[in-house]
């Protein structure tokens, strides 16, 4: 009985070709109330020690029919594939419809870049407020109320207070007041990178915009020196511009190190050479580090007797410009599209 209800199966699903067809002889046997489903349900009428075989043979039957209509199912879905390829014209030389993405913006794209590099050598990534208190962004870093050093960042007030220990809030000018921040919170020793926006009150022109964007850079440890700076310096140059970069150290002031420094880089286009891009001298201004003041650790709470270490911050926003050839500050946030859709 169910041999031949396997066969017949079988020799209707040969001739089956439509899915409409097939679903129709899959209800009529394996269905609710189809025929192998039926008789499965007959085992309630054999007697008790040929239940076990009459069980497995049906379970076999089923398992035979459910590979035969799935293995049938496919060929049809296939077959109807390769009938609508070859009925309705398709062409394949045809250029697809190329979907609109965004564009990652040229700032963010450096950013990131600089943050892996930083990581691969062991730095954390820090953020802080952009809205600062006068504490923060100033004394902290030891600049002084009436300090002129002051007036190298005019700056934006806020008509407010933070509070009477750090004073009014500002636009922060630099990244450097999260190094206090940083060392408030986790101690020594630390290794970190702060990328971030920071805001002066600028006359705008091609180079110069109210708005632009930071790296400031912190290592403190025991033992440390100026040729740790260099060394990680030239290091991560040479793999941000995959290409040897050299660094030169030259003095320079900046009240929240001593001694300060002006970093510069060999110029990319000539190599040190010489050449319009670097002014014939070899050299690009890079940015401001040193060895960090002993008021500004005392500031974060670390002992400047058992550790010392160095800062450094760079304008992420230069290096932008410099390493695409943007020759307008004001373009980065201009939200312009035949700006931003070339990179
Ligand atoms: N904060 C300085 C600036 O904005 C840069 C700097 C950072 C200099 C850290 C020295 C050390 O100009």
């Amino acid at each position: 009985m169910l041999d031949k209800l396997i066969k017949k199966t079988l020799g209707e699903l040969a001739k089956i070709n439509s899915l409409e067809e097939l679903q129709d002889l899959e209800v009529k046997i394996l269905g609710r109330k189809g025929a192998l489903t039926n008789h499965l349900r007959g085992i309630k009428d054999v007697p008790g020690e040929e239940k076990k075989a009459y069980g497995e043979n049906a379970n076999k039957a089923k398992k035979t029919l459910e590979e035969a209509f799935d293995q049938k199912k496919s060929e049809l879905k296939e077959a109807a594939l390769n009938s609508q390829l070859t009925t309705e014209n398709f062409d394949l030389s045809e250029p697809g419809i190329k979907p609109e993405i965004g564009h990652i913006h040229p700032l963010s794209k450096v950013q990131w870049e600089v943050e892996n590099i930083f990581s691969q050598m062991g730095f954390s990534i820090m953020d802080g407020p952009e809205v600062e208190s006068e504490y923060y962004n100033f004394e902290g870093l030891n600049i002084p109320k009436h300090h002129p050093a002051r007036d190298m960042q005019d700056t934006f007030f806020l008509d407010k207070e933070a509070d009477k220990k750090h004073g009014r809030l500002v636009l922060r000018t630099h990244t450097s007041p999260v190094q206090i921040r940083t060392m408030e919170k986790y101690g020594a020793p630390l290794r970190i990178i702060i990328p971030g926006r920071v805001f002066r009150y600028e006359a705008t022109d091609a180079s110069h915009d109210t708005t632009f964007d930071q790296v400031e850079g912190m290592l403190i440890d025991k033992d440390i020196s100026l040729s740790h700076l260099k060394g990680i310096l030239q290091e991560f140059l040479t793999r941000l511009f995959q290409k040897e970069v050299k660094v030169r150290l030259r003095p320079g002031y900046f009240p929240f190190v001593e001694p300060g420094l002006e970093v510069d880089f060999s110029c990319l286009l000539c190599g040190g050479e010489g050449c319009r891009v670097c002014k014939n001298t070899g050299w690009l201004e890079f940015m401001g580090a040193g060895m960090i003041h002993k008021n500004v650790l005392k500031a974060g709470g670390v002992d400047p007797k058992k550790y010392q270490g160095w800062a450094f911050g760079f304008g992420l926003t230069r290096l932008v410009m410099m390493r695409y050839g943007i020759d307008d500050i004001r373009l980065l946030k201009s939200a312009d599209p035949r700006f931003l859709t070339q990179f």
